[in-house]
């Protein structure tokens, strides 16, 4: 068993918190091992619970589009949720939940290595800067530590408001120039990153 593995067994046996009694299956994550890019949504829907497989509902399909019209295939990439279990009507998750379950976000995280996480809406961009506005960083580039953050609206919102579609479509035009990007700063300079991350790319 890969790393990678025994951890999704150890979240499927999760009882750390009130969510193990309402799910119908956990969603641990899918993805490459070495996919360089990892995309973190909020919680499994009731699609993702019903299937145990992330993103696989309405926000799913808008995910695999905007994936599709940057030329990434939904295979490349790693994608997973902040809690791994349906909160009961698709309520917000609770602060105890999202505390209970942040080893295996963070585990995901030293597993993967990946060069550009892609935060999915305003819970997920909460894990790396608590204190940001989504309407304010999102398509910024931000370093935290040494992850690179790039906060967009979650597809799911963006579904329901029109602005938020057109902007979610627009950052994620910019990933593959991002990812360019990343390649240079790497080797030239570290610190232009962080100076990027005060005006976005
Ligand atoms: N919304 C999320 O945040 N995650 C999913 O897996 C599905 C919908």
């Amino acid at each position: 068993m890969t790393e990678l593995e025994k951890l999704y067994e150890e979240i499927r046996n999760c009882h750390k918190c009130r969510l193990a009694e309402s799910r119908t299956n956990a969603v641990p994550g899918e993805g490459p091992e070495d996919a360089q890019i990892m995309f973190i949504g909020e919680a499994p829907g009731f699609h993702e619970d019903r299937q145990g497989r992330p993103f696989v509902g309405a926000a799913g399909r808008f995910l695999d589009q905007l994936l599709e019209s940057i030329g990434i295939k939904r295979e490349e990439v790693y994608i997973c949720n902040v809690i791994k279990c349906r909160p009961p009507g698709n309520r917000d998750p609770l602060a105890d939940e999202i505390k209970a379950c942040a080893p295996y976000l963070d585990r995901q995280i030293e597993i993967i290595k990946p060069r550009l996480i892609v935060t999915l809406g305003r819970f997920s961009l909460a894990k790396f800067l608590p204190k940001a506005s989504i309407s304010k960083v999102h398509g910024q580039l931000i370093r935290v530590g040494d992850l690179t953050c790039y906060p967009v609206f979650h597809p799911a919102a963006a579904l329901h408001q029109p602005r938020w579609k057109s902007a979610v479509e627009e950052d994620f035009r910019r990933i593959p120039e991002i990812l360019k990007q990343l390649d240079k700063l790497e080797i030239e300079d570290e610190t232009k990153a962080k100076q990027l991350s005060l005006f976005g790319l």
